[in-house]
Order: structure tokens, then C-alpha cells, then sequence
């Protein structure tokens, strides 16, 4: 069978273009998954996942991640972590298990230690300049702190047709203590069925939670809908519903992948980019543009662009 991964975000495509190379070897989705994901957390200029992510508003990296089994539906999930390097490892484990598989803040840290995951602390120097800098923006103009997130979501299938979806996020940016969004939570965040295909979500996890998207986005493609039809349907039906119903949608954006190695990505916001690898096509970032008449039009992301991106995540912050 045809093999093919892809990531939520250009941040994915060094561990997409990694674990290519053992998926094209006869890699297992679930091993693939982890590494891919690994790779992001481990990087410390992603300010929204893993070591480098902006904290809570206690100034606490809170990490939430999740994994699921496309064969036997089984999910590991873990919210509101600390002081834990890899949680992407933490929730693959946790999968295993038919009792306690979505633990939570202490609950999750007593597990994580107990079955020996490597421990770490998470924030760094320049995560903590941003908070202190976003705190005092807050303080002195009441700025909304809720901007600025982005959760790797990974959905991939194997040689053998096997699925395997998995998140990992520090969330937003200054959120509450305590505060879980869509990541882990199976069929907002992700859902993935070997029968089918799966999908993974980032952006404004309130809103994504409000319809279950990454649920939907599989149900549509059991219907018959392509990967891209059933992410385009699904966002754009939970945008209008929830301007219709509330005025306004945060931001909403999903890869989705069927397993036949069949992509689609959908987006209601300006500036999402995704990354992908397919047995017949190379690992490649596509930047994408904000839906229009309910469909997301995505295409290679320019030298430039890229350029752009590289520069702009290490750029020395110019405040203190
Ligand atoms: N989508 C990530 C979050 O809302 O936490």
C-alpha cells in the first residue's frame, strides 16, 4: 500500500521528511508518528509545542499531546503536563492501556515519571521573555492574550495500511492554569479510523471542540467525500455555524488523509502552511489560502516564504 504523512504547520517538515525515509523502509506508522513529532517538540524556537513553548499565565509550560491507533481505535491523551520532554512518547505509551489512557496535569507527571520518561524543564529563556513581555502588554493595554498558537497535528499510513494520528501543543499563549484545549481530546483535536483515514486540527481549540472537526472530516470521508472535500465541508460548516450562532470563529485549520495516501487541508484563516510526504511525492511545504466560497486553494511555499519563516522564528527578540 502507499505509504504518506503529513503535518499540520511548516514546523513539521523536518520530522515528515524524516520519518519518509523510514515509512518508504517499512516503518510503522505509530514509530513514524512519534519521531515526526519528537523532532518539533525537541526544536526550541517552535514557541507552541514542546521545549521553547510560551507558558501559562503562571509562567508554566503546560503541554497537552495526544495518540491514536487507527486499527484498534485506541487513544493515549495527556493535559496540562509539566517538566516532561517528550510528551508525544508519554501518550503513545499511555495508548496501551484499556483503563486510564487520558491523564491530566499531576495524575499525568506521576505516570510519566513512574514508567521513566526523561524529565525536563520546558521554558526557556526566550519563552520566558515573551511572557514577560506579553504580561506587560496585557497589564498596560488589556490585550486580549488569547493570539499565537499552533499545534503540530500528524496523521499518517503505512506500508501495511495502518493509521496513526498524533498532537502535541503547549496551547495558547498566557492561557488559564488548568486550561485543556482541542489537542487531546479524540475527535476535535484528532481521530483517525485505518478503515477510513484521520484528521488533526489546530487553531482556536475552543471553537475546533464546538464541532468535534477531526471527527467530522473522517465521518465525511467514510461518506465517500476525498480528503480534501471533507476538510473544506467540515471547517466551512463550523465557521458558518459559529459566526451564524456567535458572531464570530476563532481560527480553524486541519490536515486530513485518507488511506489510500490521499490529502486535503482546509483553513478559515490567513496563513496556514502544512507539510507532507506521499510515497510518489517528495516531503514539500504548501502555504495555504483562507477559504473562499467554502474551499481552501494551497500551493508550494515559495523560496521565499521559506527564507521568510527561517528568519523570522530565530530572529533575535528586540526586547528585553
Ligand atoms: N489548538 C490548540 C489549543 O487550543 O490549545
Amino acid at each position: 500500500m502507499k505509504w504518506a504523512i503529513i503535518g499540520t504547520w511548516r514546523m513539521a517538515i523536518e520530522g515528515v521528511t524524516e520519518s519518509a525515509v523510514d515509512l518508504n523502509n517499512g516503518a510503522f506508522a505509530g514509530d513514524a508518528i512519534e519521531k515526526a513529532i519528537k523532532i518539533v517538540e525537541d526544536f526550541p524556537y517552535y514557541k507552541s509545542v514542546g521545549y521553547g513553548g510560551l507558558p501559562n499565565e503562571n509562567c508554566q509550560v503546560e503541554l497537552d499531546a495526544a495518540y491514536m491507533d487507527g486499527d484498534s481505535l485506541s487513544i493515549g491523551a495527556i493535559g496540562g503536563i509539566t517538566d516532561f520532554k517528550n510528551p508525544i512518547s508519554i501518550v503513545k505509551k499511555l495508548s496501551e492501556n484499556t483503563y486510564n489512557c487520558f491523564l491530566v496535569g499531576p495524575g499525568a507527571e506521576v505516570y510519566a515519571a513512574r514508567e521513566g520518561f526523561q524529565r525536563e524543564n520546558m521554558l526557556t529563556d526566550r519563552a520566558k521573555k515573551y511572557y514577560k513581555k506579553r504580561k506587560n502588554e496585557t497589564l498596560d493595554k488589556g490585550l486580549s492574550p488569547y493570539e499565537g498558537h499552533d499545534t503540530v497535528g500528524v496523521i499518517c499510513v503505512d506500508k501495511n495500511g495502518k493509521m496513526v494520528a498524533g498532537t502535541s501543543t503547549s496551547g495558547l499563549f498566557m492561557k488559564n492554569k488548568g486550561r485543556v484545549g482541542d489537542s487531546p481530546i479524540s475527535g476535535s483535536g484528532f481521530y483517525v479510523d485505518s478503515e477510513v483515514g484521520g484528521a488533526a486540527a489546530t487553531g482556536l481549540g475552543e471553537d475546533i471542540m464546538k464541532g468535534c472537526v477531526s471527527y467530522e472530516i473522517v465521518r465525511l470521508m467514510k461518506e465517500g467525500l476525498t480528503p480534501q472535500e471533507a476538510a473544506d465541508k467540515a471547517v466551512y460548516e463550523l465557521d458558518s455555524k459559529l459566526i451564524r450562532r456567535r458572531g464570530k470563529a476563532g481560527d480553524i485549520s486541519v490536515v486530513a488523509l485518507n488511506n489510500k495516501g490521499e490529502y486535503g487541508v482546509a483553513t478559515n484563516s490567513e496563513g496556514f502552511s502544512f507539510s507532507v510526504a506521499v510515497e510518489d511525492e517528495e516531503p514539500t511545504v504548501y502555504t495555504c489560502n483562507k477559504m473562499k466560497d467554502g474551499k481552501t486553494i494551497y500551493e508550494i511555499a515559495s523560496k521565499e516564504w521559506l527564507k521568510a519563516y527561517a528568519d523570522r522564528i530565530k530572529a533575535p527578540l528586540t526586547f528585553d
